[in-house]
């Protein structure tokens, strides 16, 4: 009787262990987004049948496969929750996308999210925050990631905006919806010469999007404005005693070549410049 209590006991502990397991694993409870939140998302992300759309914790799969009926996006979505995963990829079939779009039960955070040139979630803040730095070390300058209400703490939306929802769930009758670019490592020591001009040198400190920095020619300092990161591109401003010049363009390596407009009026010339020393961007800690 005893040995048989012993038993039971263990097996209810186990039972109780693993539902601890179980929930824990869900890191955000299942809240499907209003489906007038998706579209406005997918048009924030501008997505289109050239992308690649992964739903980070996908519920019934409507991020992915409104992306691919409404835009003809290709994708995935990824959930814990298996159920959730078997009705998703019911409804893609249903609705005759499921040659485009595939549901995985799978973490979040055991996904490669290489492949996306779009990311959309809807989960929380502290989730996010977790999922920050993975986020920066797998996609590729460029990407864009859309969220439903909740931000990346102190890593600033490129765009947001709001938008009434009459038949949300919970909380006030509206929707945040934000979108990131991941942006391309600009930092370091940049080098570069215009037609006449002496050889310029700038030094750049970027925190996610936001690059700050100073630069000399001739001894001379002057001072870095205006600087803009989306993707891949760049543009500032170099200001000094002979006026202002407006530069743009685009890093491939550790080369941008673009353009400037050397002073105001004047005309553009093709700008290249090579980075001598390569710096890091500062993601925040979590
Ligand atoms: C707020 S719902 C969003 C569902 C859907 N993306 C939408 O916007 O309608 C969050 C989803 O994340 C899933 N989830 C929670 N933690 C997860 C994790 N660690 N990995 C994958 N999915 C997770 C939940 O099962 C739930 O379906």
């Amino acid at each position: 009787m005893i040995a048989l209590l012993r038993r039971c006991g263990a097996i209810a502990l186990a039972a109780l262990c693993w539902q601890a397991v179980a929930v824990r694993a869900s890191d955000v409870p299942y809240v499907p987004t209003p489906m007038n939140v998706v579209d406005a998302m997918l048009v924030l992300g501008g997505v289109g049948p050239g992308d690649y759309l992964i739903d980070l914790g996908s519920g019934d799969g409507r991020i992915s496969i409104r992306a691919a009926t409404r835009f003809g996006t290709p994708g995935m979505g990824v959930d814990i929750d298996d159920r959730l995963v078997r009705l998703a990829q019911a409804e893609a079939q249903k609705q005759g996308v499921a040659g485009k779009v595939a549901f995985a039960a799978r973490n979040l955070f055991d996904t490669d999210l290489s492949r996306a040139t779009v990311i959309t979630a809807y989960l929380l803040h502290s989730v996010n925050l977790r999922l920050r730095p993975m986020l920066f070390e797998q996609l590729k300058p460029g990407t864009r990631v859309v969220s439903h209400d909740f931000d990346f703490a102190d890593w600033p939306p490129d765009q947001k905006i709001t938008i009434d929802v009459p038949d949300k769930v919970y909380g006030p009758p509206r929707s945040d919806i934000m979108l990131w670019v991941i942006p391309a490592n600009f930092a370091g020591v940049w080098q570069w010469s215009l037609p006449g001009s002496p050889v310029y040198e700038a030094r750049l400190e970027q925190k996610f999007q936001m690059l700050v920095g100073a630069a000399m020619a001739q001894g001379q300092p002057l001072s870095l404005a205006a600087a803009q990161v989306k993707g891949d591109t760049v543009s500032f401003t170099l200001n000094g005693a002979a006026g202002v010049q407006r530069y743009s363009g685009r890093i491939d390596g550790n080369v941008i070549s673009g353009e400037v407009v050397p002073r105001s009026g004047e005309r553009t010339l093709p700008w290249r410049a090579e980075r001598i020393k390569t710096g890091t961007i500062n993601i925040g800690g979590m």
